[in-house]
């Protein structure tokens, strides 16, 4: 392994939620860094100082700003001389169909800069063979130079948990892998400056497949209690109190919660990746990815639902009724509500008529339908609504407040003591 000695010129292609932290990461570890955003409000507001990503604090931005170590471009321009540069731009889904055309456009960009002993790793989730197949081509297109003799190629997936304490940026293990022997030393040589322990694996398909392998299991984990906490429900069993109960087991199991659906960049997306690349390479289907894609995606339906059953059982309708969401966030403690099964809830919710409002401290405006009005989960607010419904449950609501005040509660997330007025999913 090539030992990182001393500071080295690193350059981060997107500073989003893993970009960032990588490049603060690196600022700390001593590096100087060139945080690269083709969003110019977004590079606008670091270069300010005004962090967007919870785990990063903005006095930490500033600090590392002021610094000197670490600068934000937002044109092609500020993108010098680097030693390392790490790819972490978004990998969506098109109409169902990986959209590899962010990392195409960053690999351009990246390639006329490459010098003979510099390192390319991609970070971003993506099917096995891009690394190879589609990110060497371009950059030995736009640099002259060939990949392996002049410089080198790795893929090192993120596993960044935002709003996770105890398993952060550097005491998360890191995949690394690299095109060939020299580039794997390379790649980890590099993070062995950042994370506590890299793992290596011989190839970079190997590593692009760990992180897919690793989401769809917490994808087709998730379906599995979802579809069981739904016929537990028709069975009159209490499915949390069975989860509890097998996670007293301690081998061979790891509990997995029902909720109101899956959120966020990764598990509506990533085991798609995977699904679209076994049908496109062996025309075969993934059923496992596709039927765990099913039963979440119906699950904020299945919300709407009980919502609707619950209000019968008081003879009201859903329509005109005013309904109270708290949380919009996919995730617990955080303002990321890309894909967010909140999203999904409210807009069935307004499409039958009903009055919907959203309490989320952590989530900004535009991210969320205009026809949702933002409102605190006050006393007032919890009172006045026919029902609650606990779709994220973020640290910042009372529930005591919640269970002092609210009509009815539909508690998706077991966050409530279950009562006359609080049911669970
Ligand atoms: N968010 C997570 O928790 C997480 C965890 C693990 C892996 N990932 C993966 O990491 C990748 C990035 O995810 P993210 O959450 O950071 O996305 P993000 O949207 O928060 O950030 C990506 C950033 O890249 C910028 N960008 C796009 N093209 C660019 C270009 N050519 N040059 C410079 N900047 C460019 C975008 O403007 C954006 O700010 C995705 O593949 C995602 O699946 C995300």
């Amino acid at each position: 392994m090539a030992p990182v000695n001393g500071p080295v010129r690193v350059l981060v292609i997107g500073q989003g939620y893993v970009g960032l932290p990588l490049a603060m990461r690196a600022v700390e570890a001593g590096h100087d860094v060139i945080g690269f955003e083709i969003d110019e409000a977004r590079a606008k507001r670091l270069a300010a100082g005004e962090s967007f990503v919870e785990d990063v604090p903005s006095d930490v931005l500033t600090s590392a700003l002021k610094s000197g170590k670490y600068a934000v471009a937002a044109d092609p321009g500020g993108i010098g001389a680097f030693d390392v540069a790490v790819i972490t731009v978004p990998t969506p889904l098109r109409e169902g169909i990986p959209d590899l055309s962010y990392i195409e456009s960053a690999a351009a960009m990246v390639a006329p800069h490459l010098r003979s002993g510099s390192t390319v790793v991609l970070e971003s989730t993506t099917y096995p063979g891009t690394t190879d197949e589609l990110v060497v081509p371009i950059l030995e297109h736009g640099s002259n130079l060939t990949a392996g003799t002049d410089f080198h190629v790795g893929y090192s997936p993120e596993r960044i948990d935002p709003g996770n304490r105890e398993w952060t940026f550097t005491t998360t293990p890191k995949v690394v892998s690299g095109i060939d022997a020299a580039s794997l030393e390379a790649v980890r040589g590099f993070y062995d400056t950042l994370v506590a322990r890299t793992v290596p694996v011989s190839g970079t398909r190997e590593a692009e497949l760990a992180k897919l392998l690793e989401n769809t299991f917490r994808h087709v984990n998730i379906a599995l209690v979802n579809e069981l906490a739904m016929f537990a429900r028709d069975l009159d069993i209490d499915i949390w109190e069975a989860i509890d109960a097998a996670s007293s087991k301690p081998f061979g199991f790891l509990p997995f919660t029902p909720g109101p659906g899956v959120g966020g960049h990764c598990l509506p997306i990533d085991p798609s990746y995977l699904s679209w690349r076994v049908k496109r390479s062996l025309g075969r289907s993934f059923r496992f990815v596709e039927l765990a894609n099913d039963v979440n995606d119906h699950m904020p339906d299945y919300v709407v639902q009980r919502l609707m059953t619950a209000l019968n059982r008081r003879r009201q309708a859903l329509n005109g009724s005013r309904i109270l969401l708290l949380g919009l966030a996919y995730k617990r403690n955080t303002g990321d509500a890309r894909e967010s099964p909140a999203l999904v809830v409210a807009d069935r919710l307004v499409t039958l008529g009903a009055e919907v409002r959203g309490a989320d401290p952590h989530v900004v405006e535009a991210h969320v339908d205009r026809r949702v009005a933002r409102v605190e989960a006050s006393a007032e607010e919890l009172a006045e609504a026919d029902a609650v419904v606990v779709l994220t449950e973020h640290d910042a609501f009372d529930r005591d407040l919640v269970a002092r005040h609210a009509r009815y509660v539909l508690d998706t997330r077991r966050w409530m003591a279950e009562g006359p007025t609080v049911e669970y999913l």
